[in-house]
């Protein structure tokens, strides 16, 4: 066969001539991967790519992004038509199973999310052990890895039925667990969730009414969260889900897992961009200052960067940052309100995308450029937005997790690195550092213990 029609990359070590060839896996969509498993075997050595720039570090079968076409899609759905026709329960079953739902499998879907959205009432002990004005994520993040402590029945990780169970359980109590936080936050009693209210109607129900003030849930606002939720569902493998996956390839059970995902979720270059971004246009405060913000983005000395632009896969527009962008107009229009950092959110994307260094580098709005915009209108605190983003990608998070466990190829997740430090080092004695020769720092008897029979 002639070397072209051969699905194999040849790598050549141009110091030593050695020539080996490596297999290419093809996928359904988007580039295919060159298959080094053997790298090391072979030759040697190690790839070298921090960040995983050109590194495929699984196969799914979960979601699709062309970064290029700026196209998304969960199980082969445009995200665009999902976000037409579905809600964000749909979705979810979608992403665990496969497949959109049957009349049937959905009621019994949402039956199982509705019935399953209490906590033990220990978690509350749990939450009042946070000092009161803890971050919200914070919370977050101890009490879901504490879940694993309350529902140990079920965290047999092989078992696929303990698998479905953990993934109702996170997905039903995850919007609990968060408003419990905000409630906690404000010294309020937690509000329990009702059985007759749709996700996000619960959701916000258990946000903002309280036992002196009833709460009456303002329809547009639950579907544009519900819309909120479904587009932040799952967005194959970015930072969040590759740490649950990591995490979870340890063994470590679900819960764990997603506690992680949540901690690496919190960071402003990840989930907490829709905080910063929200902060910075505050920050901005009137469009004549715009300029001088895009100055500073673009200076390399400056860390600055402009919040909710950019994005490692996209070098197009972000097909959820529309929908966000036009679902806050329509809010905002509907609700005969304005928001004067939504001019400024405008605007400010205006004069980026008219600008050279973002265009060279083809940085276009993120999902979160235009969400805060949204939470505000809702009335969601600023503190809560990444806590938010969290409810939402939970569905994400678990369906990634169960498909790592249940794929034959699962071995633990174990980088190599290429190491850059002291070659060999022999031990300086403590009086050639200057040490006392009675300190009692160092541990007694060190200096003459023998740990080393050869
Ligand atoms: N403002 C100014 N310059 C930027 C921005 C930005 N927001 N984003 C990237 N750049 C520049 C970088 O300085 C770099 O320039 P250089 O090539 O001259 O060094 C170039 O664009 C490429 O950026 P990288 O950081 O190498 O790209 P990477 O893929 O590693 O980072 C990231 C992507 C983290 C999202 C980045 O664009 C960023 O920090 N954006 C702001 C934070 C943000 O919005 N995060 C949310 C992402 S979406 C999500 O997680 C939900």
């Amino acid at each position: 066969m002639p070397d072209s029609h051969r699905k194999t990359v040849t790598i050549i070590n141009n110091e030593t001539g050695q020539r080996e060839e490596f297999p290419i896996i093809g996928g359904t969509r988007g580039p295919a991967g060159v298959d080094i498993r053997q790298l090391y075997q072979k030759m040697g050595m190690f790839t070298y790519d921090p960040g995983f720039k050109s590194t495929a570090s699984c196969s799914s079968e979960i979601t699709f992004i062309d970064g290029e076409k700026g196209v998304l899609q969960y199980r082969g759905y445009p995200v665009e038509q999902l976000a037409e026709h579905t809600c964000y329960l749909e979705v979810c079953y979608l992403l665990l199973n496969g497949e959109l739902p049957t009349e049937t499998e959905f009621g019994h879907f949402h039956n199982m999310i509705t019935t399953h959205s209490m906590v033990n009432e220990g978690l509350k002990d749990f939450i009042r052990g946070f000092r009161y004005d803890a971050h919200p994520m914070a919370i977050l993040v101890g009490v879901v890895g504490a879940l694993s402590s309350f529902y140990h029945d079920s965290l047999d990780i092989h078992d696929l039925r303990h698998q479905e169970i953990s993934a109702h359980r996170l997905i039903a109590k995850m919007p609990t667990i968060a408003a419990a936080a905000y409630k906690y936050s404000l010294g309020q009693p937690i509000v329990y969730p009702s059985n007759d209210l749709c996700y996000s109607e619960n959701f916000l129900t258990m946000m903002f009414s309280s036992p002196t003030q009833r709460y009456e849930v303002n329809p547009l606002h639950a579907r544009v969260l519900d819309l909120l939720f479904l587009l932040h569902a799952d967005h194959e493998q970015n930072a969040s889900t590759s740490t649950v996956r990591l995490a979870g390839s340890s063994l470590a059970n679900p819960f764990a897992a997603v506690s992680a995902g949540i901690g690496a979720l919190w960071g402003p270059a990840h989930g907490g961009a829709n905080e910063a971004v929200v902060r910075m246009l505050e920050e901005i405060g009137d469009v004549k200052r715009i300029p001088e913000f895009v100055a500073r983005a673009k200076d390399r000395n400056d860390p600055f960067r402009l919040n909710g632009f950019g994005h490692r896969v996209y070098k197009n527009y972000d097909p959820r940052a529309r929908l966000v962008r036009d679902a806050a107009h329509d809010l905002l229009e509907q609700s005969k309100t304005s928001d004067p950092i939504f001019e400024i959110a405008l605007r400010l994307e205006e004069i980026a995308l008219e600008d050279d260094y973002f265009v060279s580098k083809k940085l276009y709005p993120n999902v979160d450029f235009y969400s805060g915009i949204i939470y505000r209108e809702i009335g969601i605190p600023l503190n809560m937005f990444t806590v938010l983003f969290a409810v939402a990608r939970t569905v994400g998070w678990i369906a990634q997790w169960r498909e790592m466990i249940q794929d034959p190829e699962r071995v633990i997740g174990r980088p190599r690195q290429v190491y850059k430090g002291p070659e060999h080092k022999d031990y300086t004695p403590t009086e050639e550092r200057g040490f006392h020769a009675n300190c009692q720092r160092v541990c007694p008897g060190r200096p003459t213990a023998k740990w080393s029979r050869s």
